[in-house]
């Protein structure tokens, strides 16, 4: 398939600087986990993130183990990268993570620099990239001498073969020590990667200061906490959902009653101000001003471009504010 890039790509979307660093991040970025592994539609997963670029997205968000199978989602993006995108490689920021199982025996997972090193170099091979933007330490292991993990980063990053170091599902004590010994070894952390949406705020709770304190970047995934952030369970449990996907990490379980009165409160908000409710979650967690970008995911081009829209979304009054706290 040939493809040409829109000519004007980058007039809609905003950029934002990752935390003191030079880099600047979309405001909406896009997430392999679900949607482009070995089991989903190849072509599908193309005009996804195609679409993505074409709106401005630079963005894009990988780990060793999504598919599945474990390792596909970094193979397809590979190929996907190969035929459309080799001409756009200066224009992109592509990240990837090891933490968590990706093979068997005891060097699989976690965060040894035996199992990070061995990570990074399959990712690589995986995606035919000679570097990545951004590699993430995915997890922190109680295990592992946090020094031994953030080593780890620093050297991929002295040899090259990362441009910068990011952590993931940190708290904020982790990352206060893990910035200290980042900046100690001359790699400063770049990023951290925690899930926050109106429905999981444990960043809040102390992790959003340490990150401001430390100038590192926030990028927040599952914005819409899997898809529950929409309109699309107000009524049942549509059979294309992820909850509904036996490959899903979203469980039916999570559907109460009392989430659903929820989110139906919040979807009447979302309509009196003219979005959907995807939308406004998506500029809620952005209206946070320390959160760099949203890392979003997306089944089909109709969901990504409905999500851009958050872009262009109405300023939050205090009193919706307030009322959207009263509802959570
Ligand atoms: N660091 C980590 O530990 C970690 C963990 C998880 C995720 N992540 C990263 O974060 C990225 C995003 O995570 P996520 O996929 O959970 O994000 P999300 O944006 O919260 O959820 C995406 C899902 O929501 C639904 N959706 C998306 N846009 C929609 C719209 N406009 N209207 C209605 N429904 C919509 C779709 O689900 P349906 O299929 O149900 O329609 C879609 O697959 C991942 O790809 C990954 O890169 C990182």
């Amino acid at each position: 398939m040939t493809y040409t890039p829109n000519t004007d790509r980058y007039s809609t979307m905003k950029y934002n600087r990752c935390g003191n660093s030079g880099l600047l991040l979309p405001a909406v970025s896009l997430g392999l986990w679900h949607n482009f592994g070995s089991v989903d539609d190849f072509n599908n997963a193309r005009n996804i993130l195609l679409n993505a670029f074409d709106r401005g997205i630079t963005h894009f968000d990988l780990a060793n183990n999504y598919g599945p199978l474990p390792g596909s989602a970094e193979e397809n993006f590979g190929k996907i990268l190969k035929q459309n995108l080799s001409f756009y490689r200066d224009e992109l920021i592509i990240s990837t993570k090891a933490g968590y199982l990706m093979w068997d025996g005891p060097y699989g997972e976690w965060g040894s620099r035996k199992y990070m090193i061995a990570s990074l170099d399959q990712s690589l091979k995986r995606m035919g990239l000679d570097y990545v933007d951004i590699f993430y330490s995915h997890r922190p292991d109680p295990e592992t001498p946090l020094e031994e993990t953030m080593s780890a980063l620093d050297h991929m990053v002295k040899q090259g073969k990362a441009l910068y170091a990011g952590i993931s599902n940190y708290s904020a004590e982790q990352t206060a020590k893990a910035s200290k010994i980042l900046n100690e070894l001359g790699t400063p952390c770049l990023i951290h990667q925690p899930r926050y949406s109106m429905l999981d705020r444990w960043v809040e709770d102390g992790l959003l200061n340490t990150l401001e304190k430390e100038g590192i970047g926030c990028i927040a995934f599952s914005p819409l906490a899997q898809g529950l952030l929409s309109d699309k369970y107000l009524k049942n449990i549509p059979a294309d959902s992820r909850a509904a996907n036996p490959h899903g990490f979203l469980q039916k379980s999570a559907i109460k009653p009392e989430l659903i009165a929820k989110l139906t409160k919040l979807n009447e908000l979302a309509s009196e101000r003219g979005q959907s409710l995807a939308q406004m979650a998506l500029a809620w967690v952005l209206n946070e001003q320390r959160v760099t970008s949203v890392l979003i995911g997306a089944r089909n081009v109709e969901q990504l471009e409905d999500s851009l829209k958050c872009l262009q979304s109405p300023e939050f009054s205090h009193e919706e504010l307030d009322l959207i706290d009263g509802i959570l």
